[in-house]
């Protein structure tokens, strides 16, 4: 086993032996990757069952939406699905750009905005996830093409989404969001360290997909 610690945001502590690593006290998540062989097939649809339950989760697929470029509202404390209130379109930009940017309510801030129905806001600039990169109301077997196409989630191998969600969460971004998002919202399922550990044994499985 190979044990990587990655701190923020992006020094990388090493092991090669098989000890436990210790994380640096602000490393969002741990590395570890099991032997080439280890992670049977069956282990990793189980692994990808757990990733589709937190990509296709409310607090990650409401920015990860379609060409229509409308930032959804769902899950509990939205009450119904709906598309964001006051009429907001992010447009091709997918920051508002064209419209009213995203930052004039989601300002960038550490500090985690508590209060119920308040614009949610994070360390980086908020805005949609690119249009290839579309979760909202897709089925797992979507969204686990999605995710193993170089083409469709920014030239990333599974190692690549591995480093994106623990890169993301270092800087405070949608990634460590999720899983804590105030004002009442209901966070994606598991942790982060779960979705990172699920994300490297499909990846040691040969990202197999499901067959819906
Ligand atoms: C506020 C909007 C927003 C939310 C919420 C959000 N993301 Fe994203 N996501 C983005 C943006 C923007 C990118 C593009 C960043 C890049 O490629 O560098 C992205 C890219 C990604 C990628 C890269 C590859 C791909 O195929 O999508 C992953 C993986 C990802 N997000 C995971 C998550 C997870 C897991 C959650 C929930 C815990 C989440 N995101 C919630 C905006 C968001
Ligand atoms: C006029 C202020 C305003 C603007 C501009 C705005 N938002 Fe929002 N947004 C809010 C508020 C307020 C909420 C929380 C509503 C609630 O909790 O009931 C919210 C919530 C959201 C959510 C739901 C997050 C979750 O909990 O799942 C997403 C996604 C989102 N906004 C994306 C965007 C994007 C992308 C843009 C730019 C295109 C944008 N917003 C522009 C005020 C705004």
């Amino acid at each position: 086993m190979r044990t990587f610690a990655l701190a923020a945001p992006m020094s990388v502590f090493v092991s090669a032996l098989a000890v436990p690593a210790l994380a640096a006290d602000d490393a969002p998540a741990v590395v570890n990757i099991p032997a080439e062989g280890s992670v049977s097939e069956s282990q990793g649809l189980e692994a990808f069952q757990r990733i589709y339950e937190v990509a296709s989760h409310p607090r990650c697929a409401n920015c990860h939406v379609d060409d229509r470029n409308i930032p959804m509202w769902s899950g509990p404390s939205y009450g119904e699905t709906r598309p964001h209130g006051m009429n907001i379109k992010a447009g091709e930009s997918r920051i508002g750009a064209e419209f009213l940017p995203c930052q004039t309510c989601h300002i960038t801030s550490d500090d985690l905005d508590t209060e119920p129905h308040a614009s949610p806001r994070f360390g980086i600039e908020w805005q949609l996830a690119p249009v290839e990169f579309v979760w909202f109301d897709k089925s797992a077997l979507e969204i686990c093409e999605q995710l193993k196409d170089p083409d469709r989630n920014g030239g990333r191998d599974w190692m690549g989404l591995v480093d994106h969600l623990i890169h993301d969460a270092s800087l405070n971004g949608p990634v460590l969001w999720g899983w804590n998002p105030g004002g009442t919202r209901e966070p994606a399922p598991y942790s982060l360290q779960q979705h990172v550990d699920d994300m490297i044994a499909w990846g040691i499985a040969g990202q197999p997909c499901p067959t819906e």
